[in-house]
């Protein structure tokens, strides 16, 4: 009996890696909930876990490149615990399908973004030795009845949508998480309203291109979502990630604006600073068209902060676009920037172009842009000594435990000094008193 007891506990402890994008780690919180719900528990580490899930991202080969290399350092789990099922799920499950299993031995589950439902059968399977694949994807799953399984009582991430029907001819999120799909905005409101009503300070909003989001019904648009978001918990603070230039519009920068609690902060990808790269991109917009949005903006929210996705060395990219795109950069000045190389990315559309920018010469381009975005960085962060923010705390430093981080409503970091008694979600007003090109460093006044 003792034994039939032990393995009843030992075979429902599920750890959970979460790799890539913001919407993975929100996924990771549905999948944490599908699996309480069936009876099973989450831990935080590896070591006792019958069942080590991946929640894995393909945007860019070196992102799977991780995850093979993640499965060879499991192997040793497996050796310690042959009756251990390993899973992959997520963007990679979907991309690669049936060959992760024909190829990884260790690998006893693949289930892609819109299958996640079929995880805790597909762990049942596992332990009765048949191995499972769930890849299909769906036009209308979103989740919208599970409440994911928040670790923080503070923030809060917020699928509203998922999905992207953009294909841009790079990005392989088309094809790892199917066609676009909006929540209703009355089943948004009402999870904005349990987390107010749960306590949460801030709640992002999330989507691969939240500007597009429709609820179909009502025909509300994402500003509609975050007007009634914003006035259903005027405490809490909202921000949103991502938006897509094409679909910026006047009514979404004018909402944020008006709400003292929706963020200062948008992350608007420009990609690139060339109108050419741009078409092959298949963007939908000129450097002129952005500049528009940005110009909007900076005249109704000056002190917003900006930020952008960068890609050096897209196909045919020349030495003339990659000078370019470093103007817009300085043109716009961002606070912040996420900069890749190109990464070409079977079946999109670009895979078919020659991937002829050497690996040299992105290198070369990618630093150049890290450089320039660095300086400008450390150019606004200086301008900030004097300042006054308001921040929630998020976590201790990591250097310092005598310090605190948290983020200023133009998201922000900032880290500053505490004394005892100080908890995740305290809300403070700091001064800010210097600065490099990442973080800011403040005192608190109140
Ligand atoms: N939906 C978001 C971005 C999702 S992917 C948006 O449209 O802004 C995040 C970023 O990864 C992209 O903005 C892009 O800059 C980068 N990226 C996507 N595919 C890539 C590829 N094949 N090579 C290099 N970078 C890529
Ligand atoms: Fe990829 Fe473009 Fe969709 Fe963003 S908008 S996820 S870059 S296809
Ligand atoms: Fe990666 Fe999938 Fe996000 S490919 S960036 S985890 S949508």
């Amino acid at each position: 009996m003792a034994n039939i007891k032990s393995d009843i506990e030992i075979t429902n402890k599920v750890y959970i890696e979460t790799y890539g994008c913001q919407m993975n780690f929100s996924d990771t919180e549905i999948v944490s909930s599908i699996l309480i719900n069936s009876g099973f528990s989450i831990i935080n580490t590896p070591d006792n876990a019958d069942t080590i899930l991946l929640n894995t991202c393909s945007v860019r080969d070196n992102a799977e490149r991780k995850i093979h290399e993640r499965l060879i350092h499991l192997k040793r789990y497996k050796k310690q615990n042959k009756n251990l099922v390993v899973g992959i799920l997520g963007c990679m499950a979907e991309r690669l399908r049936k060959n992760l299993l024909e190829e990884k031995q260790i690998v006893d589950l693949v289930v892609g973004p819109d299958e996640f439902r079929k995880v805790p059968q597909l762990i049942d399977d596992a332990r009765t030795g048949t191995r499972g694949i769930a890849v299909m994807l769906s036009r209308v799953e979103t989740y919208d009845d599970i409440e994911p399984l928040r670790t923080s009582g503070v923030f809060a991430w917020l699928s509203i949508m998922r999905g992207c029907d953009n294909f841009c001819s790079y990005c392989v999120v088309p094809y790892t998480r199917g066609r676009e799909r909006s929540r209703s905005l009355e089943s948004v409101v009402k999870e904005v309203e349990n987390l107010r009503d749960k306590g949460f300070k801030e709640i992002t909003l999330l989507g691969q291109n939240v500007n597009s989001y429709k609820d179909r019904q009502t025909g509300e648009d994402f500003a509609d979502l975050l007007a009634a978001s914003a006035k259903a918990a005027p405490k809490i603070r909202f921000r949103y990630m991502t938006s897509h230039p094409v679909d910026m519009s006047d009514k979404l920068i004018e909402t944020m604006a008006e709400y003292d609690n929706i963020c200062k902060y948008i992350h608007l990808p420009v990609q690139s600073g060339s109108n050419r790269i741009l078409d092959l991109m298949l963007r939908g917009y000129t450097v002129e068209h952005y500049l528009g949005h940005i110009n909007k903006i900076k005249k109704l929210m000056p002190g917003c902060s900006l930020s952008t996705d960068i890609i050096a060395g897209f196909p045919t990219e020349t030495e003339e676009d990659h000078k370019a795109t470093l103007r817009v950069i300085e043109e716009v000045g961002y606070d912040g920037a996420f900069m890749f190389k190109y990464s070409p990315r079977e079946h999109t559309k670009a895979f078919s172009m020659a991937d002829d920018v050497p690996d040299r010469e992105k290198t070369r381009r990618l630093n150049e842009i890290i450089e320039l975005q660095h300086k400008i960085s450390r150019e606004l962060n200086n301008k900030e000594t004097g300042n006054f923010h308001t921040i929630v705390a998020e976590s201790p430093s990591k250097k310092n435990p005598e310090e605190w981080m948290g983020r200023t409503d133009t998201n922000k970091v900032v880290v500053f000094p505490v004394s005892n008694g100080i908890a995740e979600g305290d809300i403070f007003n700091v001064k800010i008193l210097g600065s490099t090109s990442a973080t800011l460093f403040g005192e608190i006044i109140s």
